[in-house]
């Protein structure tokens, strides 16, 4: 989840307005949490400007190493080919999807700070074994390590947002979290570009993940719990003070009756995974948890956040070169994701997403039939010069459609659309989906570039085209509408109204 984003768990009714203010307390917890995001970032972004360091190559992938030189080959498309060099990289989300369960326990029993916590430590004793390894084991051991800190961090640290904050900036916080995953890639990047320079230099890019780590360690000490989990845990009279803490106001009752309300209401629902799986008044927010975390990593995106160095060596630009230009596509990451949080609740979240679409489809055309024109089947070639910066462009145009639309909008569109009684069901179902295509893509894409060639691109840009006509057919707009009258949305939309069943009587309205 990277972690996904949960609105928060008030049952506020239409047209209230709860009293109260965006509190500097409030504002400050929310930034520390929103760190959490830093660690997701660190790993997507780092791993790639590493595998394509040569010292880290000689020491634990020598064979790689060999083909990399031309040693042994000299197709560009599959220098870099090698299961055991994916696994190091796609082992984590393998980690972070089975820990993403633990911690939804975590979280609901011992509160959303001390999971944020355990995320923190975890994460710090993989950073330190990854950055003093010794052996291949030491490797995938830290990794798996770093991967736990992760599954941790995505499931709790949205949820901590969307509790803690006021409704109505529950967007712009909630893609917090995407803001602070995009900083971590970046930041990555940057390290990457000056280590790359220093013998073993990729000691300090690994080890270095120590320091969001500890970020979130320490936040994980000093942040308050929320009042939602105050709640659930019976321990009222705190929860109430804490509400007027992060509100500004003394009277918060109207909130706080809502939240115990909302608390009660989903105690009642014993089994929320058999109510979203079985019950078809649940379909479209099952279709979405299982298609929106799906279809975002089947963009492609994390080829270019994961392999972003490697890709441009394999086009034939330097050491250097390809890490700048891994640089310039986290910078431009970065940049985008600020438009999506200033224009979801502006312009909508079905624009967007189309708008990305179609812009992601024509920029890895492009890149497909630039690759094509270089490379041909053979891949034999280099691409340098105008001929280099037009790919890294189009590469960039790629990278700022996902960020302004599928990179934050598939987190928040999840959290909009999931009720209470099944929220943290399909928040569960949402990260482990989330990782689990992260890993599939990590470990295919190098095969499949071996393979596949420039053809991979128009593959890419195809499932673009599929799921930006699913969005376009099948998802109402959610900007504006209030999470409790979400439900009303799909009896009243042309594709969702065949599938809910009406007519034995079941209204969605009264669910
Ligand atoms: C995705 C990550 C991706 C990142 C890029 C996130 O929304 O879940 O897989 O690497 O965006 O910014």
């Amino acid at each position: 989840m990277a972690g996904g984003i949960v609105p928060s768990s008030g049952g506020r009714e239409p047209g209230k307005d709860y009293p109260g203010e965006t509190t500097m307390y409030v504002i400050i917890a929310c930034i520390v949490a929103a760190m959490g995001g830093l660690i997701f970032g660190y790993d997507i972004g780092i791993s790639g400007g590493v595998t394509s360091m040569t010292p880290f190559l000689k020491s634990f992938f020598p064979s790689v190493y060999r083909k990399e030189s031309g040693i042994q080959s000299s197709n560009q498309y599959c220098k870099f080919d090698s299961q055991i060099l994916t696994l190091f990289t796609s082992s984590l989300y393998i980690a972070a999807l089975l820990a993403s369960f633990v911690a939804s326990w975590i979280t609901r029993r011992f509160g959303r700070t001390w999971t944020i916590f355990y995320g923190g430590l975890v994460f710090v004793v993989g950073a330190v074994m990854n950055g003093l390894a010794q052996n291949l084991a030491m490797l995938i051991i830290g990794r798996l390590l770093l991967g736990v800190g992760v599954g941790f961090a995505s499931q709790s640290v949205p949820l901590y947002l969307s509790e803690m904050a006021p409704y109505k900036m529950r967007g712009a916080l909630n893609q917090m979290f995407q803001l602070f995953i995009t900083i971590g890639i970046l930041i990555a990047n940057v390290l990457n570009y000056f280590t790359n320079r220093m013998e073993n230099g990729w000691r300090w890019s690994l080890g270095l993940a120590a320091v969001p780590g500890l970020v979130i360690l320490v936040g994980g000490i000093f942040l308050p719990e929320t009042p939602n989990f105050l709640i659930d845990r019976n321990r009222s009279e705190e929860a109430k003070k804490r509400l007027q803490r992060i509100r500004g106001v003394a009277n918060v009752d109207e909130e706080y009756n809502d939240l115990v309300a909302a608390s009660e209401a989903s105690k009642k629902v014993t089994n929320p995974w058999h109510r979203l799986f079985f019950d078809r008044n649940y379909r479209p927010q099952l279709t979405y948890s299982v298609a929106l975390p799906s279809l975002q990593q089947i963009t492609g995106i994390n080829v270019v956040m994961f392999y972003a160095p490697v890709l441009f060596k394999t086009l034939g630009f330097g050491g250097d070169a390809s890490l700048m230009s891994a640089l310039i596509t986290g910078g431009v990451n970065v940049l985008a994701t600020f438009v999506a949080i200033w224009l979801a609740d502006r312009k909508g979240r079905r624009t967007l997403f189309l708008a990305g679409g179609i812009q992601m489809f024509i920029s890895q055309l492009v890149v497909g039939g630039l690759i094509w024109y270089k490379f041909k089947w053979s891949g034999e070639g280099n691409i340098s010069g105008a001929y280099a910066i037009i790919v890294v462009l189009f590469i960039c145009a790629f990278v700022t459609g996902f960020a302004y639309s599928w990179g934050p909008l598939a987190w928040l569109v999840i959290s909009e659309i999931l009720p209470l009684e099944v929220r943290s069901a399909g928040q569960s179902v949402n990260v482990s989906l989330n990782m689990f295509w992260t890993f599939v893509i990590g470990q295919a894409f190098l095969i499949l570039l071996c393979h596949l060639k420039f053809l991979l691109f128009f593959v890419f840009a195809i499932c673009v085209l599929g799921m930006s006509l699913f969005i376009y057919i099948t998802l109402p707009e959610t900007k504006g509408i209030p999470i409790e009258e979400m439900s009303r949305i799909w009896s009243l939309n042309s594709f969702w109204k065949k599938y809910i069943p009406t007519e034995d009587g079941v209204k969605l309205e009264e669910i």
